[in-house]
């Protein structure tokens, strides 16, 4: 179990340049060290994001906000598709100013203001906060297994830690919430590749199919609601 005493968190560079934190208790990274903005990308924007690219309009939910880094990719491609986001993250233990504050996105992705993510971190937690006038982040203090939210959902970025190491957030009874909060179509990405998650999964009514995971993991899941 995961606890206060377990967040004692450092900083360490990804084998792409960008950053990562580690939990060197747990041996628990936050995105993969064959790289950060890679295992991102791959998971979250291309066989997520990029799957709904036609629709011009997205309510996305993340599980586990972290360094933001989903977040800020997220802002940058719906730039690129011309599209309104509505983005809501939820997260257990955020992060401290002097931790994002020494984040490297910003020099790796260039093509953004420098002060994007430090202004998706300043955002206040339950508000609705507009980052600019189509991409609406709301962030809520909760533990995934408490989740309490309004809005349905087109796409679901499920990034918690690993089931390994937090089992109680990829059960059955977990995914059947979250397909509760889904809407027809709409699709769930995670990094994990797991048996026991895929069949957690179907038994919550996915179809889930097994597709390339990024560099350094074979495969990961997609799961969609019918
Ligand atoms: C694998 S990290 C990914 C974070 C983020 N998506 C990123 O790109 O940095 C998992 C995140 O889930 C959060 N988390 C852990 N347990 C949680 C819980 N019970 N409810 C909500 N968030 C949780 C962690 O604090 C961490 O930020």
């Amino acid at each position: 179990m995961i606890t206060k005493k377990h967040l004692n968190r450092q900083i360490v560079k990804t084998d792409d340049g960008s950053h990562t934190l580690i939990i060197p208790e747990l041996n628990e990274h936050y995105h993969s060290i064959h790289g950060a903005i890679q295992e991102s990308m791959h998971v979250f924007i291309q066989a997520g994001f990029n799957q709904l690219a036609n629709a011009s309009k997205l309510s996305i939910l993340e599980i586990g906000f972290g360094t933001g880094l989903n977040t800020l990719l997220t802002f940058i491609h719906s730039k690129m598709n011309q599209q309104f986001i509505e983005y809501c993250t939820i997260e257990k233990y955020p992060l401290v100013n002097e931790e994002f504050m020494q984040l490297n996105y910003a020099s790796i992705l260039n093509d953004y203001p420098n002060d994007l993510l430090y202004r998706m971190h300043n955002a206040p937690w339950k508000k609705p906060t507009a980052i600019d006038s189509e991409f609406t982040l709301l962030k809520l203090h909760q533990d995934l297994l408490h989740l309490q939210v309004d809005n349905t959902f087109d796409l679901v970025y499920f990034d918690a830690f690993g089931p390994d190491k937090q089992p109680d957030l990829w059960t059955e009874d977990v995914f059947k919430t979250i397909y509760g909060l889904m809407n027809r179509g709409a699709i769930l990405t995670t990094y994990s590749a797991k048996g026991q998650v895929r069949r957690n999964m179907k038994n919550a009514g996915f179809k889930v199919e097994r597709i390339a995971g990024p560099p350094g993991k074979r495969e990961m899941l997609r799961a969609k609601k019918q």
